[in-house]
Parts: structure tokens; sequence; C-alpha cells
């Protein structure tokens, strides 16, 4: 089989990198892929940003089978355009991925289906915000209604700041057209939880859950990033919460979207907080998460091949998956600056001393490769992972594998599932 992934971060390496395992692939293409893509995968230029690049790539290489891997292709249509030209494609079709694309849709749907959410006021004015505030306790969490990738939440703690926000994000200059519309929430308290599964459109199958660290600073401080760091441990959530959050979440979101009339096939990433009232939905990706995808399929030992395949052709079953116990943690190394502005361009070192240690795969995010030398390209540029029966000696070898990678300005979290560790 010939297999294309769309995109360029650690969450696409780490998808290259599992799906070259099965023995069903002859052939790995990324698009436009990253500096240590390029070892695993023909790389390909593409823009993911245009529907029309996408296609024509898509009818040069004709893979058996296309894996899309951000979210923004999802929202253009791409799978309903490779679908319709009989293109094998794994992920949501457009009006499926309203789960993601529009938080109002979102937590409509969740009302309707009565799956448990945080309650929220819909505004499409700064008038309609001041009014709403009144039904809220502090702080309470602005939401622009679209993408933002990641920058379209504060949590406010007064209702001048609230009003003021939400003024920012209507004037189109805080996230442009994602502020158009605002989502006002109660702010949840509790542990944050990744739980994604596997859907056909009908059936799921959970994938292992994960634990992101979404602020850039230990301690959860300092701004949101699009993740610092994960980790995948077998007790995170035990049988009985899992099949709970299959049954009181996952499959009624499945079936909701079915009946609806817009059949949700693809990974549906179920972002979760874990409060004192049960768990509850923060949001939807509509694709893997990143850093998540990372120490997840570190922990998977059946065909991730397969497993998509089932998906597309509506079979999937909640056995699709066969986990290792042992666990799993990726540490981001980002650029100085970033999650603000960054310098890009700076070489890295160190990364061979790194992989060598044991159970480490370093996955690599925004880097470019030139005349043999890794340079940084992005803001975060490494996802650092490892392996091991406890997640102590995972911890261990990650932050040995980090100590030996060195680029100017380099950072990263040194307190990833430290949660996990005092527990
Ligand atoms: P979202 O894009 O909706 O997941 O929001 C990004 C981050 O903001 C989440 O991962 C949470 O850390 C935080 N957040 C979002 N909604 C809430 C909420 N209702 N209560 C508390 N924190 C929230
Ligand atoms: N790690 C969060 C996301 O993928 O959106």
């Amino acid at each position: 089989m010939r297999i294309l992934v769309l995109g360029n971060g650690g969450r696409e390496h780490a998808l290259v990198w599992k799906l070259r395992q099965s023995p069903r692939v002859s052939k790995m293409y990324c698009a436009p892929g990253n500096g240590g893509i390029v070892d695993e995968a023909e790389c390909l230029p593409v823009d993911l940003k245009s529907l029309d690049s996408i296609l024509t790539l898509g009818q040069q290489v004709r893979p058996d089978l296309t894996v899309v891997g951000p979210e923004l292709p999802l929202m253009l249509g791409v799978v309903d355009e490779f679908t319709r030209r009989g293109w094998p494609v794994f992920g949501p079709t457009k009006a499926a991925a309203q789960l993601e694309s529009s938080k109002s849709f979102a937590k409509e749907f969740l009302q309707r289906h009565r799956i448990p959410t945080a309650a929220y006021a819909i505004c499409d004015s700064v008038d309609e915000v001041r009014e709403a505030l009144s039904h809220f306790h502090l702080p309470v969490v602005v939401k622009a209604d679209g993408l933002a990738a990641g920058k379209g939440v504060v949590i406010a703690a007064s209702k001048e700041e609230a009003a003021s926000v939400a003024a920012e994000m209507f004037s189109g200059k805080m996230v442009g057209d994602a502020g158009a519309r605002v989502v006002l929430e109660e702010c949840l308290k509790g542990d944050e939880l990744s739980f994604l599964v596997l859907s056909d459109g009908e059936r799921v199958a959970p994938l292992v859950a994960a634990q992101d660290h979404k602020r850039v600073g230990a301690g959860d401080t300092g701004p949101n990033t699009g993740g610092m760091g994960a980790y995948s441990t077998a007790d995170i959530v035990d049988d009985t919460m899992r099949d709970w959050l299959v049954h009181h979440i996952a499959k009624p979101v499945v079936e909701g979207m079915k009946a609806e009339g817009a059949e949700y096939k693809g990974i549906l990433y179920c972002g979760l907080m874990m409060t004192a009232r049960g768990p509850m939905v923060l949001e939807f990706n509509c694709r893997f998460g990143d850093p998540e995808t990372q120490p997840i399929l570190m922990r998977l030992e059946s065909d991730l091949v397969d497993a998509l395949e089932a998906s597309i052709e509506g079979r999937v079953s909640e056995g699709d998956f066969k986990w290792s116990t042992d666990a799993s943690v990726c540490v981001v190394m980002a650029s100085g600056g970033y999650p603000g502005t960054f310098e890009m361009g700076k070489k890295i070192s160190g990364l061979d001393e790194a992989a060598a240690v044991d159970g480490v795969k370093v996955f690599h995010a925004g880097t470019s490769k030139r005349d043999g030398e890794f340079y940084t390209a992005g803001g975060r540029v490494l996802g650092v992972s490892a392996r091991a029966t406890e997640l102590e000696t995972a911890l261990q070898r990650v932050y040995q594998a980090c100590g030996k990678i060195g680029f100017d300005g380099a950072h990263y979290r040194r307190d990833i599932a430290g949660r996990a560790m005092k527990r």
C-alpha cells in the first residue's frame, strides 16, 4: 500500500513512524512533512490551506490511503472531495468537522443530546455578552466560536475583563473571523483528559487516554500553547471510567451526528475536564491531538493501517487496538519566545545522542534538514518521547534525552506528568 500523510508537525511524524511499521505499507509519503519526516517518508510540497493544492497532490500521488493530520484541510472539505473521487481518505467530512470548527455548534449539539458540558451562552454582540454575564459566576471563560489555534480561549477574572476580551474578539483584531461569534462558559475545575476514539460513523473503539500540558510554564503557568507535552499510562483512566466515557460521551456523539445527517468518521478527540460532578466535555477535535498522538502511538502494538481502514470501511469494533501496559511520555522542546514571537533557523545538536537513549524516539515538529544538519523551523521544534514499563523510568529516559539536545533558545517543561508522579 502507498500511504500519504498530510501535515508537518510532531503528530504527523508519529503517524508516519507508526504507519510504516505495518507490513502492508510499501511506500510512505508526507506533505509537506518536516526535517525529521524526510528520513522516513518521501516529502512532497503542498499548501495545506488550499483545497486545490491538496487535490492536485492527490491526483499526482493517487495513494491507497490518505491520512489527514491537522484540522484545516478537514474543514476545507478534503474528505468530501477525496471521497467524491473514490480516493480512500481517513477523517470526518466538512459537516462532521463542525464539532471542532464551531464551538457554538458543538455546545448546542451537546445540549440537544444531553451530554455533560459546562453551562454556556452564545453571543453575537458585546451587549449580548454584558446581558449574559449576569448569569455566570467568576471566573468566566470567553471563547471565540471558530478555529483560533489555541488563542481563542480566555479565562476572565472579572465581568469587565470578559466584556473587553469579547469586544476584542468581535473586532476581528484578536482572532480574525473566528471571533465573529463568542461563547461564554462556566469555568470548570479538575484534571484535563484527552480521550480519543476511532469511529466508523456508528461504532467506536477507544484509544488509550492521555494528558496534555497546555500552558507554557512549569506548574501550569503562563500563556496557552499548542501543547508542551503529554503522557499516557495504563491507569490514567481505569476500565470502568473508560467504559463510562465510551457510553456516555463518545457513542452518544457519534450516534447524534448520524441521526442529524452528518455521519462522523475518523478520530473523535474529546477534551474533557474531570470535575467533582463527573467528566464534562470542554471541546472536540476532529483529528489526532498534538502532542497526545506521540505517547499514544508509542503504546500501540497493533496495526494502525488496519484500524484506519476499518473506520473508512465501516467495520470498527471495540477490540481494534492492542495496547502495551507500558507508560509513555512526550516532552516538547520549543523555540525561545514560543508561544510568542520566536526566531527560526537555529542549528540543532545532539539528536543522535538523544535517540540512542534506551526507549527514546525523537519526533520532529518545526524542523528542517539541510546538508545533513537539522535547524529549527517552528515554535514547537521536537517532541522527545520515551516508553518504559514504569512512568518514572520513561520520564528519566525522556529528560536524559532532552539534556543531550541543544539549540539556541530551547526551552521545555521539566514537570510533564508531574501530577501523576505525585499521585
Ligand atoms: P478549548 O479550546 O475549548 O479546549 O480550550 C482550551 C483550554 O482552555 C482547555 O484545554 C482548558 O484548559 C481551558 N478551558 C476551556 N474551557 C474551559 C472551561 N469551561 N473551564 C475551564 N477551563 C476551560
Ligand atoms: N493537544 C491539543 C490539540 O491537539 O488540539
